[in-house]
C-alpha cells in the first residue's frame, strides 16, 4: 500500500476479498469511538467495507444495508456501533428528529454511508473511507480528518 506520513492511504481493490481485508486492518486499527464516513457512488463497495468491519470484531450475522431503516445497531466487544446509509435521507434536519446527537457520542463507533446527504448536521468524520468504481475493480482512499483519524492511518501503514 502506498503510504506517506499524512497523505492519504491509497490502495488498489481489485475484488470483494481484498475490500472486505483492508477492511479487516482498518476495523483494528479504530479507537472505541470513532466517526467514519464511507464515500463513493452506488454499489462501490462502502457496506461491503462496513460488512468487513462488523466481521473483524466478531460479528457473524448479515449485515443489512441501512437504507430504509436509516441506522443499524450493533453491540460489538462491549461497545456500541452503528451503521448508517444516509442515501434515503431528504433533509439533514431529519438527523437532527432521528437523535442523531445520542449515536454521535464519544465511545460510539459510527459508520455512515452517503454523508453529503447530512451536510449541514453531521460534525466532521474522524477518518473518510473513499471508493472510487474503476471497471469491475475499485481504489480505496482513507483520508484522516482529525487526530484521531491520523493515529488510524498511522496504525493501518
Ligand atoms: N474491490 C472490489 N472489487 C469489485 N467488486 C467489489 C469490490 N468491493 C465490493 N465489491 C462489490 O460491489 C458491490 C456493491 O457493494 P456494496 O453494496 O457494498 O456497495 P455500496 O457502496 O454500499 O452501495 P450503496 O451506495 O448502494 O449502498 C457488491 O457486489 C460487492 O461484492
Ligand atoms: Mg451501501
Amino acid at each position: 500500500m502506498a503510504t506517506q506520513a499524512g497523505k492519504p492511504v491509497k490502495t488498489h481493490l481489485p475484488d470483494e476479498p481484498s475490500t472486505l481485508e483492508i477492511a479487516d486492518r482498518f476495523y483494528r486499527a479504530l479507537p472505541s469511538g470513532c466517526l467514519v464516513f464511507l464515500r463513493g457512488n452506488l454499489g462501490a463497495g462502502k457496506t461491503t467495507f462496513v460488512r468487513g468491519c462488523l466481521r473483524a470484531a466478531g460479528y457473524q450475522g448479515k449485515v443489512k444495508s441501512p437504507t430504509f431503516t436509516l441506522v443499524e445497531e450493533y453491540s460489538l466487544q462491549n461497545r456500541p456501533v452503528y451503521h448508517f446509509d444516509l442515501y434515503r435521507l431528504t433533509d439533514p434536519e431529519e438527523l437532527e428528529w432521528m437523535g442523531m446527537r445520542d449515536y454521535l457520542r464519544p465511545d460510539a463507533l459510527c459508520f455512515i454511508e452517503w454523508p453529503e446527504r447530512g451536510e449541514g448536521v453531521l460534525p466532521k468524520a474522524d477518518v473518510e473511507v473513499v471508493i472510487d468504481i474503476e471497471g469491475s475493480t475499485r481504489n480505496l482512499t482513507i483520508v484522516a480528518i482529525s487526530s484521531i483519524g491520523a493515529k488510524v492511518m498511522e496504525a493501518i501503514k
